[in-house]
Parts: structure tokens; C-alpha cells; sequence
């Protein structure tokens, strides 16, 4: 049997295969067809659509690689407030979104009570959907009154499982374990969660992938999130370059295989480094998109990265948009809620 046929049937491998075909382009087509075929058999051509609503980037946290860094004095700071989301909401309400995300920085202007008020608002309004929050590491009694007041999944990737090249990509103030705990934390309180990494950020090594690896078969999330590492001039990663498009479309494959229920976005990231990248990825085995809901008018501000795609004006609605290169790459958009199959 060949490698990439154990790793579908056992759902893993020892190190040194992970390393063998993470570091050739040999088996490329071969996971791409064994991921699709994986995808196919649990969710036929369905693809889950997430309205994401970047709501605020301000942020107390330095983190190397990222746009919105607290210390980039330029980037033009901006905070949507309840009814400005809840607008958002009910736009994506009639464009047939289900779920909606809400990311921002970590921003103590939100506080707790704030962000309650906030989802129980949209969970009133719409109870029918699910509601996701992306804010960053908060105490587990926070992540509990979140629950308590409607959220219902949790995006948080750990963005590194290596506690070496954690410390390279943030600084001292953050670590990696307490980035574990608050996955733990979400998950015991009943969140749906999801973790993830970037792919080709600096000093990433192969090994490093294989820990990324190791830790979400550890964690057992219910999402994964994937992107490459794309460089921002505003931080101290300027002069690193982006993240492969190959490697990221190859990890994509891999986690489907070894995760076959997981919900795996084809992410905005992979749309950045290559025009048809959310196409790719759909076809490698990620089966989520997530159009942009916010104002057009913040969009080009949440600048995680350089040149994000879907900012100018003819990004005003994504959904028509990606309806079609989702069909375009042979699958299909479906309004559902879009829970994890088990
Ligand atoms: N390139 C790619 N992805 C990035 N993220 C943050 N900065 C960058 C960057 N420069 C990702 C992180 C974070 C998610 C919201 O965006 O993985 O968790
Ligand atoms: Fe946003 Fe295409 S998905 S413009």
C-alpha cells in the first residue's frame, strides 16, 4: 500500500512520512484525489458559507506578523458598535447566511458585558443561525458568559504548536500553553471550536508542521483553519516572504484526510497569494468559505496582511461572487447552519 493510501485509512502517520510527503510535490495529485474523494463521501459537493464580520481592529496584543499589531501607529483604527453588526447580520440574513463570525482584535473596548449584549442581541433576532466569535484569549468565565448569551463556536487557531517557534512569532507577553488552555477551556464549555496555523511563517520548519499536526489530532477540533503566511511591510516580518500555495493546498488535503469530518475553510488568505487559490482549496478538500459581511467601507482597514482580496467596491457582495467559483471548482454553496458531520 502506498503512503497516501495509510494515511487515509488510518487517519495518520509515523513522523517521517508526515515529513516524506510534506517536503515533495510527488504525491500532490494523488492527495488532492484521495482528500476530494474523503470530502465527497461526507459532504458530496456541499460547501458551508460563514459571513464574517470584522468588527473591530484595534488590538492590545504585538504579534510579529500581524497588520493590526498594536504597535503598527499607522494602520487607521476603526470599531463597529451593536447596530452597525446587527445591520450586518441582516444583510447576510437575506443573502442566506447562517452563521456569522465575529472577529476582531483584542480589544478591551468590547468588554464583557459588551460582547454579550451584542451576541444575545444577533441571537435573538436570529434564532435560526449560529454565532461564532473570533476575539482572542479571554478567562474561561468569559468564554463562559459568551456561551450563556448565545455564541455557540469558537475560532482560535493556535497558530504555532511548537513553543520554540511560538516565542519566535509572538512576544514574550504571549504563550503558547495558555493558548492551549483557552482551546481546552472553549471546548469543555461546549463550544464548537476551531484552531488552525499559518502555513510558511517565518522560521516554520517541517517538524514544526508535524507538531501543528500532532496537537489538533490532540485537540480534536471541529474546524481548522489554514492560510499561508503573507507578509505585511508595517511589521517586523517585512523583509519575510509569503507562505507556498503548494504547501498550503498539500496540508489542506493532508488534515482532510486525517480529520475526514472536520469543517476546513478555503481561506481569504489563500485567495490573496493566488486568484483562483479558494478554488484550489475547495478542491483539496475544504468544503467552508467565508465572504466578508463588513462594510465595504472598514474592509481595506482589517489588513491582517497585504493586498486582501475582497476590499473595493466590487467586493459589496461576495456571495454572488463566490457562488460562482464555487461552482466554477465543481462544488455547490448551501444555506444550512452547516454543522460538523460526525
Ligand atoms: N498572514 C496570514 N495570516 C495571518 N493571520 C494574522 N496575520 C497574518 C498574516 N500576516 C491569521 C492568524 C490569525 C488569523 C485571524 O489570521 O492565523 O489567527
Ligand atoms: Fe468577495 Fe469574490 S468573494 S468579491
Amino acid at each position: 500500500m502506498n503512503i497516501i493510501e495509510n494515511l487515509k485509512n488510518n487517519r495518520n502517520l509515523s513522523d517521517s512520512e508526515f515529513k516524506e510527503i510534506l517536503e515533495t510535490n510527488q504525491y500532490d495529485d494523488l492527495l488532492v484525489k484521495e482528500a476530494d474523494k474523503v470530502r465527497r463521501g461526507i459532504y458530496g459537493d456541499e460547501v458551508y458559507i460563514r459571513g464574517l464580520i470584522e468588527f473591530t481592529n484595534y488590538c492590545k496584543n504585538n504579534c510579529y506578523y500581524c497588520g493590526i499589531r498594536c504597535g503598527n501607529t499607522n494602520a487607521v483604527r476603526y470599531r463597529l458598535d451593536k447596530d452597525e453588526i446587527l445591520a450586518c447580520c441582516d444583510e447576510g440574513y437575506k443573502l442566506g447566511f447562517r452563521t456569522f463570525v465575529m472577529q476582531g482584535g483584542e480589544d478591551p473596548h468590547y468588554t464583557d458585558k459588551l460582547i454579550c449584549e451584542i451576541v444575545s442581541s444577533i441571537r435573538e433576532r436570529f434564532s435560526d443561525c449560529a454565532i461564532t466569535l473570533s476575539i482572542g484569549e479571554k478567562s474561561k468565565q468569559s468564554y463562559k458568559d459568551y456561551f450563556n448569551a448565545g455564541a455557540n463556536r469558537y475560532l482560535l487557531r493556535h497558530e504555532t504548536a511548537d513553543n520554540k517557534h511560538y516565542s519566535k512569532l509572538h512576544p514574550e507577553s504571549m504563550s503558547l500553553d495558555v493558548r492551549k488552555q483557552c482551546l481546552y477551556d472553549l471546548k469543555e464549555i461546549g463550544y464548537q471550536v476551531g484552531s488552525g496555523f499559518m502555513v510558511g511563517s517565518p522560521y516554520q520548519t517541517t517538524e514544526n508542521l508535524i507538531s501543528d499536526l500532532r496537537f489538533l489530532q490532540e485537540l480534536q477540533p471541529d474546524m481548522i483553519g489554514i492560510g499561508p503566511y503573507i507578509t505585511h511591510a508595517e511589521t517586523p516580518f517585512a523583509a519575510f516572504k509569503s507562505g507556498d500555495l503548494h504547501l498550503t493546498l498539500r496540508l489542506i488535503s493532508i488534515l482532510r484526510l486525517i480529520f475526514p469530518y472536520a469543517l476546513i475553510p478555503s481561506t481569504t488568505a489563500l485567495g490573496t497569494i493566488h486568484p483562483e487559490g479558494r478554488e484550489l482549496g475547495l478542491k483539496a478538500g475544504a468544503n467552508v468559505v467565508m465572504p466578508n459581511l463588513s462594510p465595504v467601507s472598514v474592509r481595506k482597514l482589517y489588513a491582517l496582511y497585504e493586498n486582501k482580496i475582497c476590499t473595493g467596491e466590487e467586493a459589496a457582495q461576495c456571495r454572488g461572487c463566490l457562488e460562482k467559483r464555487v461552482e466554477s471548482a465543481g462544488y455547490r454553496i448551501v444555506t444550512a447552519v452547516g454543522n460538523v458531520k460526525k
